[in-house]
């Protein structure tokens, strides 16, 4: 293998802050693993992902990186039952959450939903709703009920928690549609808080944010990963290096199924990458 040229990687990985800002800090109780065993996921009949294993610890951030097409967002939606939203979608494997199989058939999927959230690419409030009927909007998805001033608590823990509390508190009955981009995913995640997942998946959440937004979400979620165990897919290789613990690179390459070329702890995958398309993708060589 020639490792010669990992050198010459920017110095993301010493630019983490994930690791200063949980220095010290032991993983709250209550926190999840998840774990993929050997998921293998078809459209019809192609076949996405073969034989994808992954253990994304309890209390980490775990990035998911590879280039456009190699089913990063496929695995991640098998991660919480969505892959089977799609008629044509099917699959093969395992997914644990602390052991337990969220597809097996006596486990509803209203209960693998709620214990695993998803925030997505694009900003999705509902635009009309309040900030604060936003953040109870989760609630009544799952049908839970809470008294008003239990849903006053939980409406101001999960926007502190998003890191939104302070920007807002002053105007939650204004519209969620009124806030700024970074405003508005940091929102979304505040909804996904209130029903209380043990893992956020989150599918490229900053994309279509300016430098200060994606910062502020980067530091909300390494804030996060104290309560819930993160997911996160990113095109963007300096936020795997600075938000993530484990990293995880996809690739498919001429038309095969998307697979698992390497995974490991960050640091370690992007100043010495085992295998040299890691290497390649990680220095930027390609895709
Ligand atoms: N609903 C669908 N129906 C059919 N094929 C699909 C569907 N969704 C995804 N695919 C195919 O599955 C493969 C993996 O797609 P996926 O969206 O998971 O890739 P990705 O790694 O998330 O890509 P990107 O970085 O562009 O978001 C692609 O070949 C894609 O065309
Ligand atoms: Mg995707």
């Amino acid at each position: 293998m020639d490792t010669s040229q990992t050198t010459t990687m920017p110095a993301v990985a010493s630019d983490s802050f994930a690791d200063t800002a949980r220095a010290g800090l032991p993983p709250r109780a209550g926190l999840a693993e998840l774990q993929a065993r050997e998921i293998t996921a078809w459209f019809g009949d192609r076949k996405v992902l073969d034989r994808v294993s992954l253990t994304m610890p309890a209390g980490g951030i775990t990035a998911l990186i590879g280039p456009s097409g190699c089913g990063k967002s496929t695995f991640l939606r098998i991660l919480n039952r969505m892959h089977e939203l799609v008629p044509s979608a099917q699959l093969a494997g395992e997914v644990l959450l602390d052991g337990e199989d969220i597809y097996d058939p006596s486990r509803r999927l209203i209960d693998a939903r709620r214990a695993i959230g998803m925030v997505f690419q694009k900003p999705n409030p509902f635009p009309a709703m309040s900030i604060r009927e936003n953040v109870l909007a989760g609630l009544r998805l799952t049908g839970t009920k809470a008294s008003r001033s239990d849903k006053d608590a939980l409406v101001e823990s999960c926007l502190i928690s998003a890191g939104l509390w302070n920007e807002v508190k002053d105007r939650l009955d204004a519209p969620g549609g009124g806030l700024s981009g970074g405003q508005q995913q940091r929102l979304c995640i505040a909804r996904s808080l209130a029903v209380k997942p043990r893992v956020l998946l989150m599918d490229e959440p900053c994309s279509a944010l300016d430098p200060t937004s994606t910062r502020v979400i980067e530091e909300t979620m390494v804030e996060l990963a104290r309560e819930v165990t993160i997911v996160i897919v990113t095109h963007n290789m300096q936020q795997a290096a600075r938000v993530s613990d484990t990293c995880a690179f996809f690739l498919a390459s001429h038309g095969t199924p998307g697979v698992i070329v390497e995974h490991g702890e960050t640091r370690a995958m992007f100043e010495h990458p085992q295998d040299q398309r890691t290497a390649d993708y990680v220095h930027g060589r390609f895709g």
